[in-house]
């Protein structure tokens, strides 16, 4: 009995220490302890996030385990919390990377840290040619590749999962490593398989229990060690390339990122510089970093292309039509054609739209007291932009639900973006890699429209309903891609 009244005497007293502070945004009853944790469904987070808005409005607060939670919805709020002012311009710390990953790179960091490495990035990412006829050529270069992979299956059903990703990562493997690799090389393949994998289960609810209660979870097993052997793991390959790199690295020939970068540490060496990072260690990361965020990601989108084109044969139709009569069949597609190719372009953001592949954006975290959607939110709270919230709005879009390209098309058929179209997100940490996004999909998409046609295998039907991770994905399919020219 005196048990017993010890017990209700704790869960009191829990849910008094953690009760929902004044003025804080409303949200639904938690449980002392676990919070809402168990109350969501991992397995359609984004959707789950986004009913809830429905009932406690735009602003809106959860539990997850011991710690407070704040979800943005709808693009009001999402511009009010990410575009004005630097309140929630870091990130929180997350004991699932932190006990595994050293504090560095570009998306976990802050402060002075990830100002300097993401301007690095960036300006090194243009000096390599984003948004330049040099990579414009390495991405046709890259589709050729992969059309002759394809080619060989002569239309029968065949999973581009992989090739997709070999492409993609390809791309991203020039900028950073200075080369590409052959589809089957072994190093290649477990990357792959590592950046797959990785994200998959970041989104599932033993990525959300290790984060709340991190000092239990330290000692239990579950796929939460799995996520930190492969981190491990691709730390330990992107060191290797590192090392390849130092021994016939020359300073005044930078091949690629990783030679520029160790120009940048020899800079930096006689600098008295004590916040900024610019270290072995620190390039090993950022390598990381823009390879994991810059390959999984548009190939997904990628993959999504495949499905609505054979799920809307007459969009596909259109499409081809399109680019028949710009580009037509004797050259390849190039970024000046993207003016001419507005059905082309619409259907490329629809897309984005529908595949919707980073739901729930990234997490952010308040750096002071501030005020949102008329609440206050103290110093330190993890918010998160619902990305979905916005992108399937029926206050912004025609139909939200439903495949429709001319939601990027005015009355007289010219492209046109609203401001609800956030897939690469807003403010001061929008996506760093989305020029080098927006080039990548554009041409390998109208390549893929200009000499393939794709459908599903007969008596199979496109599932477009998507598995949930931080990246949200096609459940694994088997599609037709038939060569134009047969
Ligand atoms: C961050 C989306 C491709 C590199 C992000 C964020 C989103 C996003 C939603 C979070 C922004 C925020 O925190 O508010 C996408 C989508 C892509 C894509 C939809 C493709 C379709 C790429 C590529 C690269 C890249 C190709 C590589 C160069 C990054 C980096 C960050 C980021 C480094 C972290 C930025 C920071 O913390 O400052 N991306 N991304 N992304 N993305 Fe992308």
């Amino acid at each position: 009995c005196l048990l017993l009244f010890t017990v209700v005497l704790l869960v009191i007293a829990e849910c008094l220490r953690t009760r929902r502070p004044s003025s804080f945004p409303p949200g639904p009853w938690n449980f002392p302890l676990v919070g809402n944790i168990f109350s969501l469904d991992f397995s359609n987070l984004h959707t789950d996030m986004t009913k809830l808005a429905e009932k406690y409005g735009d602003v809106y607060s959860l539990k997850m385990g011991p710690s407070w939670i704040v979800v943005l919805n709808g693009i009001d709020a999402l511009q009010e919390g990410l575009t004005k002012g630097d309140h929630l311009v870091d990130r929180p710390a997350f004991p699932l990377h932190t006990d595994v990953l050293p504090d560095l790179g570009i998306i976990f960091t802050n402060g002075h840290v990830w100002k300097q490495q993401r301007q690095f990035a960036l300006l090194t990412l243009k000096y390599f040619g984003v948004g330049k006829k040099s990579l414009e050529s390495s991405i046709l270069d890259e589709f050729m590749y992969m059309s002759k992979e394809i080619t060989v299956h002569k239309g029968k059903p065949i999973d581009l999962h992989l090739t997709m990703n070999n492409a993609v990562s390809n791309i991203i493997c020039s900028l950073i490593f200075g080369h590409r690799f052959e589809y089957g090389d072994e190093t290649f393949m477990r990357l792959m398989k590592l950046f797959v994998r990785g994200p998959q289960l970041e989104g599932s609810i033993w990525a959300q229990l290790y984060n709340a209660f991190p000092a239990l979870m330290r000692r239990l097993p579950g796929p939460h060690r799995t996520v930190q052997t492969l981190y491990g793991e691709i730390l330990d390959l992107m060191k290797t390339e590192i090392n390849k790199h130092k021994e016939d690295w020359n300073p005044s020939d930078p091949r690629d990122f990783i030679d520029c970068y160790l120009n940048e540490i020899e800079k930096h060496r006689d600098k008295k510089d004590e916040d900024g990072r610019f270290d072995e260690d620190n390039l090993a990361m950022c390598s990381f970093d823009l390879f994991g965020a810059g390959s999984e990601t548009t190939a997904t989108t990628l993959r999504w292309a495949f499905l609505y084109m054979a799920k809307y044969p007459e969009i596909q139709a259109k499409v081809q039509a399109e680019i028949d009569g710009v580009i037509g069949q004797s050259r390849q597609p190039s970024m000046e054609d993207r003016a001419n190719l507005p059905y082309t372009d619409a259907v490329i953001h629809e897309i984005q739209r529908m595949g919707n592949v980073v739901p729930l954006s990234l997490p952010h975290v308040t750096i002071k007291e501030v005020q949102l959607g008329g609440y206050t939110i103290p110093k330190g709270i993890t918010v998160i932009p619902n990305l979905t919230s916005v992108m399937f709005d029926k206050n912004e879009w025609e139909t939200p639900n439903t495949f429709n390209p001319g939601h990027f098309l005015n009355e007289e058929g010219k492209f046109v973006k609203p401001a609800a179209f956030i897939p690469f997100s807003a403010g001061k940490r929008v996506c760093l890699g989305e020029n080098l996004a927006r080039m990548e999909l554009f041409l390998f998409f109208t390549s893929f429209m200009q000499r393939f046609t794709f459908s599903m295998p007969p008596g199979v039907e496109a599932v477009l309903k998507p598995r949930f991770g931080v990246i949200l994905s096609p459940k694994p399919f088997e599609i037709c891609a038939t060569s134009r020219e047969e």
